[in-house]
């Protein structure tokens, strides 16, 4: 059977003559989920959330109704809500797409689940670069609240929200929910330490505070209109829902592919939605959830047991898109950006180009991943610049594996992945670089 894509989210979007407008919106039934959310008590909705089984878009797949279910409601405090729209990971562009052709959908999930959790302020909290986004959201958030659907008294529920956009400077860890809320609170982005600091119970202003995703927050109104259990049947069990596939790379067709979470195999991802690899070569290697997700090898099999005790014995193709498959075979499905890298591919640029972006990109604060990024850029500069020298391949390595498990936020993880990984998997290309 040819691949399919399920559209649920960016149904809308895509079809001819449909604009970013609230006109379009409406005429597309939009704000329907919210018209019924605000018929329902918030528990009720939170109950919904949690039977739908969704789970975070936003790269640890973390179970969403359970997130809701931890914040500190017996504090006293305000609760907030954040939309995480940094959308900093290399090869993830599904957010940005949301929020410029279809804002209204991240604003009604956002209103859903603010009434959901008692919010009265929430934020979304975007990247600096998406400067022409910002506008939109700004416009969209005009157009919602001259309609009721943001503001005071939304369409006389007796429930006042407000959303407030803003802006980061465009750095990767402001994607990392702690160091963006400290972003948020006017600091600069570095990530605080969990336990104690985590935002359910010490968020924004050390109040409770909810981090989701865009894709996320999308999917609420989805859930409330057809219920939590009727959500759950879409996907997989423990992989609900759709998941918007970035795929870039050496493919014939880039792009965003909505997919059910589990119904369709890598295989079919990219050599049927997006066409194959490009030129009609070999896939080399797949890096399947952002670019610090652990790299695949396409020549290597895939062997083990399911949860349900199952075996499987898979090749890259045979890898089902969703979470738990992806993290089966020792990488995860984090952002949802998949890049392929065919035969001709370098590998040790491709890696050095991801170790710079680490090594720039850290905020600094713990040595190992202050230091230890940087050392990994600059050993592979060294080496793809034809200065290897013997014992190269081991140096980065060894680096790679201490810092893991020594810093305070997932970066110290997210920049040595990459580098164990590619000499894993493809020790060879850079053994060959030493003299
Ligand atoms: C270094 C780093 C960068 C991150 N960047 C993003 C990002 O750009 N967008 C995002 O939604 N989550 C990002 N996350 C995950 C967030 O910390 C957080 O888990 C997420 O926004 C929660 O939303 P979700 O539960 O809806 O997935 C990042 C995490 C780390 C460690
Ligand atoms: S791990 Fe890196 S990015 Fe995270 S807090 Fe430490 S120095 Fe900053």
């Amino acid at each position: 059977m040819a691949a399919v894509e399920r559209k649920l989210i960016t149904a809308r979007m895509d079809q001819p003559g449909y604009s970013n407008r609230l006109e379009s919106y409406l005429a597309a039934g939009g704000y329907a989920g919210l018209k019924k959310a605000l018929a329902m008590k918030p528990e009720e909705i939170r109950a919904e959330v949690m039977n739908s089984g969704l789970r975070g878009r936003g790269g640890a797949g973390f179970d969403c109704g359970l997130k809701w279910s931890l914040v500190d409601r017996k504090s006293g405090k305000p609760v907030y809500l954040i939309c995480n729209a940094d959308e900093s990971e290399p090869g993830t562009f599904k957010d940005k797409q949301i929020i410029y052709k279809d804002p209204h959908a991240l604003i009604e999930g956002m209103v859903c689940a603010a009434y959901a959790n008692g919010v009265k302020t929430a934020y979304i909290y975007i990247r600096g670069e998406f400067a022409e986004g910002c506008k939109i959201l700004l416009a969209a958030i005009e157009e919602a609240r001259a309609k009721n659907f943001v503001g005071t008294n939304i369409l006389g529920s007796g429930y006042s929200l407000d959303i407030f956009v803003h802006r980061g400077a465009g750095a990767y860890i402001c994607g990392e929910e702690t160091g963006l809320i400290e972003s948020l609170e006017g600091k600069r982005a570095y990530p605080r330490f969990k336990p104690p600091y985590f935002p359910a119970v010490f968020g924004l202003w050390m109040c409770p505070t909810i981090v989701n995703n865009v894709e996320t927050l999308c999917n609420i109104p989805l859930i409330v209109a057809m219920g939590g259990a009727e959500f759950a049947k879409i996907g997989t069990p423990n992989n609900t829902g759709t998941r918007i596939m970035c795929v870039s790379g050496h493919v014939n067709k880039p792009g965003y592919y909505e997919v059910e979470l589990g119904r369709i195999t890598m295989g079919e991802l990219i050599t049927g939605l997006c066409g194959g690899v490009a030129g009609g070569r070999k896939a080399r290697a797949i890096i399947p959830g952002g670019s610090s997700a652990k790299v695949m090898r396409c020549d290597e099999r895939f062997k083990g047991r399911k949860r349900d005790g199952t075996e499987y014995d898979w090749g890259w193709q045979d890898v089902p898109v969703d979470f738990d498959s992806v993290a089966m075979i020792g990488s995860m499905a984090g952002s949802g950006g998949v890049i392929v890298l065919d035969e001709t591919a370098d590998l040790p640029k491709a890696l050095a180009n991801i170790a710079e972006f680490y090594a720039h990109e850290s905020c600094g604060q713990c040595t190992p991943c202050r230091e230890g990024s940087l050392w990994m850029a600059k050993a592979l500069r060294r080496m793809t610049n034809g200065r290897a020298t013997k014992g190269d391949t081991d140096y980065l390595k060894s680096i790679a594996d201490n810092i893991p498990g020594r810093t305070i936020c997932p970066f110290g993880e997210a920049c040595s992945w990459p580098v164990q990984s590619f000499i894993e998997k493809f020790r060879d290309d850079f053994a060959k670089l030493e003299k």
